[in-house]
């Protein structure tokens, strides 16, 4: 046991450096508990006995995550860096920005487990969910004593580079005060200790930390890539899918394999029971996706008319080609208002997300050829401000029928 270990056991509120294999299954087992400036972290309680989980009995998000950089998919730029640093075991300090599902805390997950191994890892990496700890405190107190721990020896099977990597994950929650503390930390201990800072909005962090680390820019899965890894786990887990199963999904998910996979598993257990190939349709139900008929006559209602008969399909989502202006909605704008809330209020009951009723009124909207910029800039202007509103915490009916009122009178403007 080397001495950050030891340290850690005398106290209590130290997480011991995380290793990665288990880093969801202590997770779940983590108790809460509080730092001095309020902010509270897991308790970690070590199992060193404990049997490694079920595979079967594993979400297949975890359950296929990426055991080396080479599983990792589409990111072929960072991944063809780390593969290099692998080979030279030298890393610097970087930062790991993109989407959510895109694979940033699983690349470097996977790569420590290359460079140090399943047992090092335990010495060698700091695993810090910068959500809940994220107090300057913890930088202080946490972080540098890791930081500035000595080396522990290195496992020969394993490149073990003489460094420790401390993985800042959620990096963008952290204070401003506790990313500042940790500059001169990411220097004074650079020659022990690596850092790796994962975030989604880049903007979050300040520039004295990008400037210490490469980049990584994680962008959203393609679909050939995402196909293929869906296609490998509907094979591994046997899943029957009827065709244009995987396209839904795919779509549904904008990038986000995290997300496929979660709404896969959703699917198959659904059909398992009958026996029967997942479908379009069912993909459709657990995304939660509006179906085209649903949103057509909210559409109507505000102003724009369907030219076709594609609601007939709710599988399909609405092709914006065959959305046009009605005019005659003009001439019945006086019971609009009726109209545009009858319509949320039906919407709404349904039980379909704010967000998810904004992104595809948003898509179908925007993508219009017909409707005119002035109109669309208007539109875009509202839903911005309504997403603002709802992450704040306002009421999504209110605010979809905000949204929706200010839609029809822009269309209305022409
Ligand atoms: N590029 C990828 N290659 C293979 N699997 C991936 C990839 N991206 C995501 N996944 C799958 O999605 C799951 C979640 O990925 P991961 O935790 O790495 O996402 P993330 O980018 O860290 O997301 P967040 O920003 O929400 O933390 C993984 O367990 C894995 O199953
Ligand atoms: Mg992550």
């Amino acid at each position: 046991m080397d001495a950050w270990l030891k340290k850690s056991s005398k106290n209590a509120n130290l997480k011991p450096p995380a290793a990665a294999a288990a880093t969801s299954s202590s997770k779940a087992a983590a108790t809460e508990a509080s730092t001095s400036d309020g902010a509270s972290f897991p308790k970690i309680k070590v199992k060193s006995t404990a049997a490694p989980l079920d595979p079967a009995r594993q979400p297949w998000v975890e359950k296929y995550r990426p055991k080396s950089i080479q599983d990792v998919a589409a990111q072929d730029h960072t991944t063809a860096v780390l593969k290099k640093t692998l080979g030279s075991a030298n890393l610097p300090h970087m930062l790991f920005y993109g989407p959510p599902g895109t694979g940033k805390t699983s690349t470097i997950l996977a790569l420590c487990r290359e460079l140090f191994g399943p047992e090092l890892m335990r010495n060698r990496v700091l695993e810090l969910n910068a959500s809940d700890e994220r107090g300057i405190s913890v930088v202080r107190e946490k972080i540098k004593t890791f930081a500035k721990a000595a080396v522990s020896p290195p496992d020969p099977n394993f490149p073990s580079p003489p460094y420790k990597i401390i993985i800042l994950d959620e990096a963008d929650s952290m204070t401003q005060d506790a990313q500042s503390a940790l500059r001169r930390i990411m220097e004074t201990y650079s020659r022990i200790t690596r850092f790796c800072l994962i975030c989604n909005y880049v903007t979050r962090i300040i520039e004295p930390i990008t400037s210490r680390c490469s980049k990584f820019r994680f962008k959203p899965l393609d679909q050939a890539n995402t196909k293929t890894r869906l296609e490998y786990i509907c094979d591994e887990e046997k899943v029957h899918y009827a065709e244009g199963s995987l396209d839904t999904l795919i779509k549904v998910s904008e990038g986000d394999l995290r997300r496929a996979i979660t709404f896969l598993q959703s699917a198959s257990k659904l059909h398992a029971s009958a026996d029967d190939p997942i479908t379009p349709r069912s993909i459709h139900e657990i995304a939660g996706i509006v179906p085209d008929s649903t949103l057509a006559r909210l559409v109507e209602a505000l102003g724009v008319e369907l030219t076709t008969a594609s609601g007939d399909n709710d599988a399909d989502m609405l092709d914006a080609q065959d959305v046009k202006l009605n005019s005659s909605a003009k001439n019945g704008a006086k019971d609009g208002f009726a109209r545009v809330k009858t319509q949320v209020e039906m919407i709404v009951r349904e039980g379909y997300s704010a967000w998810q009723i904004l992104s595809q009124l948003h898509d179908l909207l925007i993508l219009d050829p017909l409707l005119p910029s002035v109109a669309k800039a208007a539109i875009a202007l509202a839903m911005g401000e309504a997403d603002k509103c709802l992450n704040d915490g306002a009421d999504e009916e209110l605010q979809i029928l905000h949204v929706c009122l200010q839609i029809r009178a822009a269309v209305l403007r022409g």
